[in-house]
């Protein structure tokens, strides 16, 4: 069985690439490097002890796609990770943000019939569900967005469903991940953000190395426990594990399913910060600043439709997110180091 990952090189792609790697699929990953390093590739195929060809490209190249399944199939599913993610730059640069990650569906969608290959998993988001009251999330609940990110995401999800209706034969699975943090437990391979990091994990990880000087808590005047927000943080290698699972789905059925990703169970920003520093035996000095703009109270999955349909649930708990993300950090302080 052989499997495409569109942004196979990225921080989920080449987790869940090693997961399906140990499983036995073949894999073969897409990636244009934009925000990823081929020595994370590298390492998933030491890890493994596999070969798994990746192929520097652009998604949205319809060409491109055609060559890689023309030259490395058959293929048999496409896990389709490839898109930007970076909430506040979607703002600056909108059609950048639709251009990439709505061609790159639609590329796929076009190409994939071409070769007879009908099932697909794709990376959507919680961030779909936009600003909503009521928690915990289930798939049926009513989305929308606030930034130009989560609408990318929202109308991929439209497009595939759409696209759905129209073959009946297709099989696309819709992930909506929640907060993925930590690495994998060899410390070889994580997340490695450009830049100063927007996320609460990559921060954390960043002031424990001294990279940065301390942490700033976004606001502890939410109607939460500590007044901190709430996250559903789900480890990496969790998340990879769900994909295999719904491929498996993907590959059995068709139709159009959608899935939370996520623990079920809401930490704040204070939880992690403790939870790390107990983990791992380290102080994060931070400061209480405001609010970020956008940001909201709480926000956490129900999970049980994957447990029940796909038969996967979350494994690993906070105290192991959080020793595996400061392992990858310790052991690679400047990640892959090539970016
Ligand atoms: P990432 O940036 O590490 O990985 C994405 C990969 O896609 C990168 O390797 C990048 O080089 C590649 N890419 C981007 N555009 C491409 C294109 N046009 N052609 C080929 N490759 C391209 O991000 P990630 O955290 O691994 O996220 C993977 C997917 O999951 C993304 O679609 C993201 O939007 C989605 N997602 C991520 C999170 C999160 O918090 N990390 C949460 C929800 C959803
Ligand atoms: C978590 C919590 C912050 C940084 C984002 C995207 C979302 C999804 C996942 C892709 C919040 C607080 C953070 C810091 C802090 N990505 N925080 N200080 O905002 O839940 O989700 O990543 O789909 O679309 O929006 O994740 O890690 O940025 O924040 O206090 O320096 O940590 O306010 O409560 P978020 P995050």
């Amino acid at each position: 069985m052989r499997v495409l990952l569109t942004g196979g090189a990225g921080y989920i792609g080449s987790h869940t690439a090693l997961a399906l790697l140990n499983a036995g699929y073949d894999v073969v990953v897409l990636d244009n490097l934009s925000n990823s390093s081929p020595e994370a590739f590298r390492r998933v195929e030491a890890l493994t002890g596999k070969k798994a060809p990746l192929i520097i490209g652009d998604c949205t190249d319809g060409d491109t796609v055609r060559a890689v399944f023309e030259n490395h199939g058959p293929i048999d599913a496409v896990i389709h990770f490839a898109g930007l993610k970076a909430v506040g730059e979607s703002v600056e640069k909108p059609l950048d943000y639709y251009q990439n990650n709505l061609d790159a569906t639609m590329a796929l969608c076009r190409v994939m019939p071409e070769y007879g290959c009908r099932a697909l998993v794709f990376s959507s988001s919680a961030t779909v569900y936009g600003v909503t009251q009521e928690m915990p999330l289930r798939e049926d609940f009513p989305t929308g967005c606030t930034n130009p990110y989560g609408w990318t995401k929202w109308i991929s999800e439209r497009i595939l469903t759409d696209v759905a209706k129209a073959d009946p034969s297709r099989s696309f699975v819709l992930l909506r991940y929640f907060n993925p943090i930590g690495a994998h437990e060899s410390g070889r391979i994580g997340e490695d953000p450009a830049g100063i990091p927007n996320n609460l994990m990559p921060y954390i990880c960043q002031v424990a190395s001294g990279k940065l000087d301390h942490l700033r808590v976004f606001g502890n005047d939410y109607p939460t426990r500590d007044g901190t927000g709430e996250r559903d943080y789900i480890h990496v290698m969790d998340l990879a594990e769900g994909h295999l699972a719904a491929l498996d789905y993907a590959l059995k059925n068709s139709g159009v399913e959608v899935f939370n990703l996520g623990t079920g169970t809401p930490y704040s920003v204070l939880d992690i910060v403790r939870a790390f520093e107990e983990a791992n035996g380290l102080t994060i000095p931070y400061e209480i600043t405001p609010r970020r703009p956008g940001d909201i109270a709480v926000c956490y999955a129900d999970a049980s439709r994957a447990r029940d349909v796909l038969h996967w649930q979350a494994k690993r708990d906070l105290k192991q997110m959080c020793r595996d993300a400061w392992n990858w950090q310790k052991h690679n302080p400047r990640g892959y180091g090539d970016k």
